[in-house]
């Protein structure tokens, strides 16, 4: 798929106050500084789109992204960063909770996934936690540059080995790098199809 246009529509806290309209959703979310800025950067072409930053916390609202004037793309704020106070943790999680919940329109939550770490405590009890509540998710695997290939594939199958252990199905996954463009064409294609099919009215 081609991006011909990608724009920053809005930021807000709330849900309620997230675009009126009946476009599907593609959203990020992950642990804070895990890339999902530099991911929607990547998949845009716009290196300035989303802001991101070298420390953790930069995402702190709900940001949609209007692509091909017929999806939109949004950048969560971060979850796990133990440097903020409880206060700070619980609003974003309340933030990240409700939009998850109470957005029709999401139509495929991308989880992201520091490919360099072995499965992480917060992640696995996040997807639990998609799980126990029926939303859909693919497994986007970030930062693939910064390790060797075989360490790739190492931490990968770790991760589905896990996941495997309480899931019957595994989710749908993807091994990226936003400073190589990797698997830019994967996930594009991947939206792509999923457009389609919900505009042939298959699901
Ligand atoms: P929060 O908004 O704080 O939750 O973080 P985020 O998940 O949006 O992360 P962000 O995209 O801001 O990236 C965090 C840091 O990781 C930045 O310094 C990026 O340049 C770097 N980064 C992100 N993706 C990659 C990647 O694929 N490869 C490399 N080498 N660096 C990356
Ligand atoms: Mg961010």
């Amino acid at each position: 798929m081609d991006i011909k246009s990608a724009e920053f529509v809005v930021s807000n806290t709330q849900v309620a106050k997230c675009p009126d309209s009946s476009l599907p959703e593609y959203a990020f979310i992950g642990r804070s500084n895990v890339g999902k800025s530099s991911l929607i950067n990547m998949l845009t072409g716009r290196s300035k789109l989303a802001m991101t930053s070298a420390t953790p916390g930069k995402t702190l609202l709900i940001n949609h992204f209007l692509i091909n004037k017929s999806w939109h793309l949004v950048d969560l704020p971060g979850y796990g960063y133990a440097k903020r106070s409880k206060r700070e943790q619980d609003r974003l999680s309340r933030i990240i909770r409700d939009y998850v919940l109470l957005r029709p329109q999401l139509t495929s939550l991308f989880v992201l996934i520091d490919v360099r770490h072995a499965p992480q405590r917060v992640d696995m009890q996040f997807i639990e936690w998609l799980g126990e509540n029926g939303v859909p998710f693919a497994l986007v695997f970030t930062k693939a540059d910064k390790v060797s290939k075989a360490e790739v594939s190492k931490n990968v199958s770790a991760y589905l080995a896990q996941l495997a252990e309480q899931w019957e199905e595994l989710p749908p996954h993807f091994v990226t790098s936003s400073a190589k463009a990797q698997g830019r064409d994967d996930i594009l294609d991947y939206i792509d199809a999923v457009n389609r099919s919900l505009a042939s009215g298959e699901v």
